[in-house]
Protein backbone atom coordinates (compact mmCIF):
# COMPACT_ATOMS: atom_id res chain seq x y z
CA UNK A 1 0.00 0.00 0.00
CA UNK A 2 1.38 3.20 -0.61
CA UNK A 3 1.03 6.06 1.58
CA UNK A 4 2.14 9.44 1.85
CA UNK A 5 4.99 8.43 4.02
CA UNK A 6 6.56 6.67 0.86
CA UNK A 7 5.81 10.05 -0.78
CA UNK A 8 7.72 12.06 1.61
CA UNK A 9 10.69 9.74 1.68
CA UNK A 10 10.98 9.76 -2.39
CA UNK A 11 11.23 13.54 -1.96
CA UNK A 12 14.33 13.18 0.72
CA UNK A 13 15.53 10.81 -1.73
CA UNK A 14 14.95 12.61 -4.70
CA UNK A 15 13.38 9.88 -6.45
CA UNK A 16 11.50 11.23 -9.13
CA UNK A 17 7.85 9.78 -9.14
CA UNK A 18 5.52 9.41 -12.24
CA UNK A 19 1.08 9.69 -11.33
CA UNK A 20 -1.46 9.92 -13.92
CA UNK A 21 -4.96 10.45 -13.66
CA UNK A 22 -7.34 7.27 -13.91
CA UNK A 23 -10.96 7.33 -14.54
CA UNK A 24 -11.72 3.35 -14.05
CA UNK A 25 -10.65 0.15 -13.08
CA UNK A 26 -9.67 -1.13 -16.27
CA UNK A 27 -6.92 1.70 -16.74
CA UNK A 28 -5.99 1.31 -13.09
CA UNK A 29 -5.31 -1.92 -12.97
CA UNK A 30 -3.04 -0.97 -15.78
CA UNK A 31 -1.29 1.59 -14.32
CA UNK A 32 -0.76 -0.12 -11.21
CA UNK A 33 0.72 -3.00 -13.01
CA UNK A 34 2.78 -0.65 -14.88
CA UNK A 35 4.43 0.75 -11.35
CA UNK A 36 2.37 4.24 -10.92
CA UNK A 37 1.49 3.86 -7.28
CA UNK A 38 -0.16 7.30 -7.27
CA UNK A 39 -3.16 8.13 -9.27
CA UNK A 40 -6.05 10.74 -9.02
CA UNK A 41 -9.45 10.82 -10.07
CA UNK A 42 -9.15 14.48 -11.37
CA UNK A 43 -12.24 16.60 -12.11
CA UNK A 44 -10.72 16.73 -15.34
CA UNK A 45 -13.21 13.75 -16.28
CA UNK A 46 -15.83 16.22 -17.41
CA UNK A 47 -13.52 16.65 -20.47
CA UNK A 48 -11.35 13.51 -21.01
CA UNK A 49 -14.19 11.62 -20.73
CA UNK A 50 -17.71 13.06 -20.51
CA UNK A 51 -16.83 15.21 -23.22
CA UNK A 52 -17.22 18.68 -21.70
CA UNK A 53 -15.70 21.96 -22.16
CA UNK A 54 -14.47 22.37 -18.57
CA UNK A 55 -14.68 20.85 -15.20
CA UNK A 56 -17.75 23.01 -13.74
CA UNK A 57 -20.51 20.57 -14.63
CA UNK A 58 -18.88 17.77 -12.78
CA UNK A 59 -20.83 16.46 -9.71
CA UNK A 60 -20.00 15.03 -6.29
CA UNK A 61 -22.20 11.92 -7.28
CA UNK A 62 -19.35 11.60 -11.12
CA UNK A 63 -16.50 11.88 -8.31
CA UNK A 64 -17.63 8.97 -6.34
CA UNK A 65 -18.53 6.92 -8.92
CA UNK A 66 -15.34 7.12 -10.67
CA UNK A 67 -13.57 7.18 -7.14
CA UNK A 68 -15.00 3.97 -6.43
CA UNK A 69 -14.24 2.02 -9.69
CA UNK A 70 -10.43 3.39 -9.78
CA UNK A 71 -10.33 2.13 -6.44
CA UNK A 72 -11.55 -1.17 -7.42
CA UNK A 73 -8.82 -1.48 -10.26
CA UNK A 74 -6.50 -0.55 -8.08
CA UNK A 75 -6.31 -1.16 -4.71
CA UNK A 76 -3.25 -0.63 -2.87
CA UNK A 77 -2.78 2.76 -4.86
CA UNK A 78 -2.16 6.15 -3.29
CA UNK A 79 -5.40 7.43 -4.67
CA UNK A 80 -6.68 11.26 -4.50
CA UNK A 81 -9.64 12.47 -5.54
CA UNK A 82 -10.63 16.40 -6.64
CA UNK A 83 -13.85 17.86 -4.87
CA UNK A 84 -15.41 19.17 -7.61
CA UNK A 85 -16.26 22.98 -8.60
CA UNK A 86 -18.22 24.71 -5.28
CA UNK A 87 -18.29 21.39 -3.65
CA UNK A 88 -15.67 23.03 -0.75
CA UNK A 89 -17.04 26.36 -0.75
CA UNK A 90 -17.92 26.41 2.94
CA UNK A 91 -16.40 24.38 5.59
CA UNK A 92 -19.26 22.39 5.91
CA UNK A 93 -19.77 21.30 2.57
CA UNK A 94 -15.87 20.51 2.36
CA UNK A 95 -16.81 18.22 5.22
CA UNK A 96 -19.51 16.06 3.61
CA UNK A 97 -18.27 15.74 0.19
CA UNK A 98 -14.60 15.08 1.48
CA UNK A 99 -16.48 12.01 3.71
CA UNK A 100 -17.71 11.23 0.66
CA UNK A 101 -14.94 11.22 -0.81
CA UNK A 102 -13.07 9.10 1.86
CA UNK A 103 -15.82 6.59 1.87
CA UNK A 104 -15.26 5.75 -1.60
CA UNK A 105 -11.80 5.08 -1.36
CA UNK A 106 -9.75 8.23 -1.98
CA UNK A 107 -6.88 8.31 0.35
CA UNK A 108 -6.53 12.35 0.06
CA UNK A 109 -8.71 14.63 -1.07
CA UNK A 110 -7.39 17.78 -3.63
CA UNK A 111 -9.03 20.94 -4.01
CA UNK A 112 -7.97 24.22 -5.76
CA UNK A 113 -7.01 27.36 -4.62
CA UNK A 114 -4.75 29.89 -2.14
CA UNK A 115 -4.86 30.76 1.15
CA UNK A 116 -8.18 31.34 1.36
CA UNK A 117 -8.49 27.31 1.62
CA UNK A 118 -6.21 27.70 4.69
CA UNK A 119 -9.10 27.22 7.32
CA UNK A 120 -11.24 24.52 5.54
CA UNK A 121 -7.78 22.36 4.94
CA UNK A 122 -7.03 22.47 8.63
CA UNK A 123 -11.04 21.65 9.73
CA UNK A 124 -10.56 18.65 7.13
CA UNK A 125 -7.14 17.39 8.35
CA UNK A 126 -8.13 17.59 12.04
CA UNK A 127 -11.03 15.65 11.20
CA UNK A 128 -8.91 13.29 9.66
CA UNK A 129 -9.43 13.64 5.79
CA UNK A 130 -5.90 14.37 4.23
CA UNK A 131 -5.35 17.02 1.74
CA UNK A 132 -3.73 17.69 -1.37
CA UNK A 133 -3.60 21.83 -2.83
CA UNK A 134 -3.35 23.02 -6.65
CA UNK A 135 -1.94 26.24 -7.21
CA UNK A 136 -1.09 27.38 -10.64
CA UNK A 137 -3.63 27.12 -13.81
CA UNK A 138 -6.52 25.89 -11.61
CA UNK A 139 -9.24 24.81 -14.08
CA UNK A 140 -12.14 25.68 -11.78
CA UNK A 141 -11.07 29.23 -12.21
CA UNK A 142 -11.62 28.89 -15.98
CA UNK A 143 -14.19 31.82 -15.94
CA UNK A 144 -11.87 34.11 -13.53
CA UNK A 145 -8.86 33.78 -15.81
CA UNK A 146 -10.85 34.29 -19.05
CA UNK A 147 -9.10 30.95 -20.62
CA UNK A 148 -6.47 28.23 -19.87
CA UNK A 149 -3.62 30.53 -19.19
CA UNK A 150 0.04 29.88 -17.55
CA UNK A 151 0.39 31.46 -14.20
CA UNK A 152 2.88 33.30 -12.02
CA UNK A 153 4.74 34.22 -15.11
CA UNK A 154 5.69 37.66 -13.82
CA UNK A 155 6.35 38.90 -9.88
CA UNK A 156 3.32 39.60 -8.85
CA UNK A 157 1.79 36.56 -9.78
CA UNK A 158 4.95 34.12 -8.37
CA UNK A 159 4.95 35.88 -5.27
CA UNK A 160 1.59 35.08 -4.99
CA UNK A 161 1.59 31.87 -5.65
CA UNK A 162 4.68 30.88 -3.05
CA UNK A 163 2.71 32.72 -0.31
CA UNK A 164 0.06 30.74 -0.93
CA UNK A 165 1.70 27.38 -1.39
CA UNK A 166 3.40 28.17 2.29
CA UNK A 167 0.00 29.48 3.88
CA UNK A 168 -1.28 25.97 2.91
CA UNK A 169 1.52 23.95 4.16
CA UNK A 170 1.30 25.40 7.73
CA UNK A 171 -2.77 25.12 7.31
CA UNK A 172 -1.92 21.15 7.06
CA UNK A 173 -1.48 19.96 3.39
CA UNK A 174 0.48 16.67 2.79
CA UNK A 175 0.68 17.10 -1.15
CA UNK A 176 0.41 20.33 -3.60
CA UNK A 177 0.11 20.10 -7.33
CA UNK A 178 1.24 22.80 -9.02
CA UNK A 179 -0.23 23.18 -12.74
CA UNK A 180 1.09 25.27 -16.23
CA UNK A 181 3.19 27.48 -14.06
CA UNK A 182 6.98 28.52 -15.20
CA UNK A 183 9.58 25.74 -14.17
CA UNK A 184 11.80 27.98 -12.12
CA UNK A 185 8.81 28.70 -9.69
CA UNK A 186 8.03 25.70 -9.62
CA UNK A 187 11.38 24.60 -8.63
CA UNK A 188 11.64 27.20 -5.98
CA UNK A 189 8.53 25.87 -4.18
CA UNK A 190 9.43 22.56 -4.92
CA UNK A 191 13.02 23.69 -2.74
CA UNK A 192 10.91 25.94 -0.30
CA UNK A 193 8.46 23.38 0.98
CA UNK A 194 8.73 20.20 3.02
CA UNK A 195 5.81 18.56 1.81
CA UNK A 196 6.13 16.44 -2.32
CA UNK A 197 5.39 18.49 -4.80
CA UNK A 198 3.91 16.71 -8.64
CA UNK A 199 3.77 19.63 -11.28
CA UNK A 200 1.96 19.16 -14.53
CA UNK A 201 3.18 21.80 -16.73
CA UNK A 202 5.72 22.53 -14.44
CA UNK A 203 8.97 21.76 -15.34
CA UNK A 204 10.96 18.86 -14.31
CA UNK A 205 12.34 20.44 -10.68
CA UNK A 206 9.17 19.31 -8.81
CA UNK A 207 9.18 15.89 -6.73
CA UNK A 208 7.21 14.15 -8.95
CA UNK A 209 4.93 14.30 -12.37
CA UNK A 210 1.32 14.26 -13.09
CA UNK A 211 -0.83 13.84 -16.86
CA UNK A 212 -4.19 13.13 -17.73
CA UNK A 213 -4.29 9.58 -19.01
CA UNK A 214 -5.64 10.75 -22.46
CA UNK A 215 -2.56 12.48 -23.23
CA UNK A 216 -0.42 10.56 -22.33
CA UNK A 217 -1.98 8.36 -24.80
CA UNK A 218 -2.09 10.81 -27.51
CA UNK A 219 -5.82 10.72 -27.73
CA UNK A 220 -6.73 13.98 -26.99
CA UNK A 221 -7.37 15.35 -30.14
CA UNK A 222 -6.40 18.93 -30.95
CA UNK A 223 -7.20 20.03 -28.05
CA UNK A 224 -4.00 18.28 -26.20
CA UNK A 225 -1.76 20.50 -24.34
CA UNK A 226 1.69 21.79 -25.49
CA UNK A 227 3.39 20.20 -22.09
CA UNK A 228 2.07 17.10 -22.54
CA UNK A 229 3.79 13.71 -24.24
CA UNK A 230 2.13 11.41 -26.55
CA UNK A 231 4.03 8.02 -25.04
CA UNK A 232 2.04 5.59 -26.81
CA UNK A 233 3.53 6.67 -30.21
CA UNK A 234 7.01 5.45 -28.92
CA UNK A 235 5.48 2.46 -26.73
CA UNK A 236 3.60 1.32 -29.48
CA UNK A 237 1.00 -0.37 -26.81
CA UNK A 238 -0.98 1.09 -23.73
CA UNK A 239 1.10 -0.93 -21.48
CA UNK A 240 4.66 0.09 -22.78
CA UNK A 241 3.60 3.21 -23.33
CA UNK A 242 2.63 3.78 -19.34
CA UNK A 243 6.05 2.16 -18.81
CA UNK A 244 8.03 4.39 -20.67
CA UNK A 245 6.45 7.31 -18.95
CA UNK A 246 7.15 6.37 -15.67
CA UNK A 247 10.88 5.41 -16.58
CA UNK A 248 11.32 8.94 -17.71
CA UNK A 249 10.19 11.01 -15.51
CA UNK A 250 12.22 8.57 -12.95
CA UNK A 251 15.42 9.37 -15.03
CA UNK A 252 14.48 13.41 -15.74
CA UNK A 253 13.85 12.81 -19.50
CA UNK A 254 10.47 14.08 -19.30
CA UNK A 255 9.47 16.69 -19.17
CA UNK A 256 11.75 18.37 -21.15
CA UNK A 257 12.38 22.10 -22.12
CA UNK A 258 9.64 21.81 -24.82
CA UNK A 259 6.79 20.57 -22.35
CA UNK A 260 8.30 23.67 -19.27
CA UNK A 261 7.23 27.06 -19.46
CA UNK A 262 9.12 29.70 -19.06
CA UNK A 263 9.27 33.46 -16.55
CA UNK A 264 8.97 36.41 -17.99
CA UNK A 265 8.39 38.83 -15.06
CA UNK A 266 11.41 41.24 -13.84
CA UNK A 267 14.99 39.52 -12.92
CA UNK A 268 14.78 38.64 -9.48
CA UNK A 269 17.17 36.50 -7.58
CA UNK A 270 14.20 34.06 -6.73
CA UNK A 271 14.09 33.74 -10.67
CA UNK A 272 16.91 34.55 -12.33
CA UNK A 273 16.75 31.16 -14.20
CA UNK A 274 14.08 32.57 -16.53
CA UNK A 275 15.12 32.90 -19.63
CA UNK A 276 13.41 32.94 -22.76
CA UNK A 277 10.43 34.73 -22.38
CA UNK A 278 7.12 34.38 -24.70
CA UNK A 279 3.78 35.50 -25.12
CA UNK A 280 2.11 36.91 -21.72
CA UNK A 281 -1.16 35.79 -22.62
CA UNK A 282 0.05 32.42 -23.81
CA UNK A 283 -2.93 30.07 -23.73
CA UNK A 284 -2.72 26.42 -23.26
CA UNK A 285 -4.74 23.81 -25.04
CA UNK A 286 -5.63 21.81 -21.84
CA UNK A 287 -7.39 18.48 -21.10
CA UNK A 288 -7.40 19.60 -17.62
O1 LIG B 1 -8.39 17.19 -12.76
C1 LIG B 1 -7.23 16.80 -12.99
O2 LIG B 1 -7.01 15.84 -13.73
C2 LIG B 1 -6.14 17.50 -12.34
C3 LIG B 1 -4.74 17.17 -12.74
C4 LIG B 1 -4.44 17.29 -14.15
C5 LIG B 1 -3.70 17.75 -11.89
O3 LIG B 1 -6.36 18.32 -11.50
Amino acid sequence: MTTIFHLRQWKQKKHKFASITAYDAAFSRLFDEQGIQVMLVGDSLGMSTQGRNSTLPVTMQDMVYHTLCVRRGAPSCLLLTDLPFMSYATPSQAFDNAAALMRAGANMVKLEGGAWLADTVSALIERGVPVCGHLGLTPQSVNIFGGYKIQGRNAVGADQLLTDAKVLEQAGIQLLVLECVPATLAGLVTHELNIPVIGIGAGAMTDGQILVMQDVLGITGNSAPSFAKDFLAAGGDIATAVRLYVQEVETGQFPASEHSFNYEGDSRADYQNATNATSEDQTVASGT
